[in-house]
């Protein structure tokens, strides 16, 4: 059942024109995501009530922002303070989870409980104050499709659990019943929905635990006990005479990724946020797609040095291609700006300074 979506101000404002301020509630408001959601919405004149617990993310990332918007210090999954955190907001984006290959191995049960219970407490505090929230936007995943049939995969591709008895798939198995939620128990009760597949987001201060920080940090380390010193990043090519540094990688290095910088990222959320009908799913990421050896070989080169990597066994569950089609959102504006070879200097620089790697 689809209801037409009911009138939420607009979040882009266009320049020259006067803000109208919309109450927008981030949960997961400390994470990466989050805290650039926060931002670009209170900087963009927004009213921003945030939720974070601390479980992963900080909300030191937003510190900055706290006498502009509301901090809540709280659980998603705890009725009142989902109710409390929603009054009076017209969109609600939820992107609190349990995220990181780690979490899903040693603790599925968390991962499936943020996941189930965060999502059924904001969709009842959404349909409790339904007189105000025009919109939820439910923070699903690329993880749904495990290994898609088709890349560039569409927002059509069909979704799987390979095997429910790996712990692995805690995380993408909580994303499908959050969706599920979505359109069978949220819409049904007059509540406007839209479902966003983030896909492979990057950035400075974006977590440890995904594959770029492990990169930097793989080479800075291998670069220490190698005795090779990091240099100043070379443009493409230019590490042909540089030092070489030995890593080890999973897998054969062809497995494919597409990285979207993060204000990428933010631009289309606001677009399918405000053009996106009631229903839609929408891919959110690049479509430069790039393999593990390439994308080794571009850290190394921010790092000032040429990487040499021997391969080793791929992990149990992971994908072997990922890129998905954005011409669904492309339609309603979106463009990514940010291409990666410019995104990653920035991103690098930030994690050789957080681990010290110094020249
Ligand atoms: N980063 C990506 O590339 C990517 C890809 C696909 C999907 N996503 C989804 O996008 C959303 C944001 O991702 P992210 O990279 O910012 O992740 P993140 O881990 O940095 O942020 C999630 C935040 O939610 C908070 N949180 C967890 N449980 C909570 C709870 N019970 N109550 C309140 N807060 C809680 C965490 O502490 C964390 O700050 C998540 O839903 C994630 O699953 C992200």
């Amino acid at each position: 059942m689809c209801y037409i979506a009911r009138r939420m101000g607009k979040l882009i404002t266009p320049a020259g024109e006067k803000v109208t301020p919309v109450r927008a509630l981030v949960t997961g408001a400390g994470g990466f995501i989050g805290a650039a959601l926060t931002r670009r919405l209170v900087e963009g004149g927004h009213q921003v009530v945030a939720v974070e617990n601390g479980l992963r993310g900080t909300p030191k990332r937003i510190a900055d922002l706290a006498s502009r918007m509301k901090l809540v210090d709280g659980d998603v999954r705890d009725p009142a303070t989902a109710s409390t955190a929603t009054a009076g907001c017209e969109v609600v984006f939820h992107l609190a989870a349990v995220n990181g290959t780690e979490n899903f191995y040693q603790r599925p049960d968390v991962v499936l409980d943020v996941a189930v219970r965060g999502s059924l407490a904001t969709m009842d505090a959404a349909i409790e104050h339904k007189a105000t929230v025009k919109r939820y936007v439910n923070f699903s995943s690329s993880e749904i499709y495990n290994e898609p049939t088709h890349v560039p995969t569409g927002e059509d591709e069909r979704a799987m659990i390979p095997d429910v008895r790996n712990p692995r798939f805690s995380y993408g198995g909580g994303k499908l019943i959050s969706e599920l939620l979505s359109f069978h128990y949220l819409q049904r009760r007059g509540v406007a929905a839209l479902v966003i597949r983030p896909h492979n987001v990057y950035g400075p201060d974006m977590g440890d635990e995904h594959v770029i920080p492990q990169f930097v940090k793989k080479i800075g380390e291998a670069a220490k006990a190698q005795g090779v010193a990091l240099g100043q990043p070379l443009a493409a090519g230019a590490e042909a005479s540089a030092k070489e540094v030995r890593v080890q990688i999973q897998g054969d290095g062809t497995e494919t990724r597409s990285f979207c910088h993060v204000d990428d990222f933010v631009d289309g959320l606001l677009i399918a946020t405000d053009r996106g009908g009631d229903g839609e799913i929408f891919h959110i990421g690049t479509e430069e797609e790039i393999s593990v050896r390439e994308l080794l070989a571009m850290v190394g080169r921010n790092l000032g040095v040429r990487v040499v990597f021997e391969t080793g066994p791929r992990t149990a569950g992971s994908t072997p291609r990922r890129c998905p089609s954005i011409k669904k959102l492309g339609a309603l504006g979106f463009a990514p700006k940010i291409g990666l070879e410019a995104g990653l200097r920035g991103t690098v620089a930030w994690y050789r300074e957080s681990y010290k790697f110094q020249g």
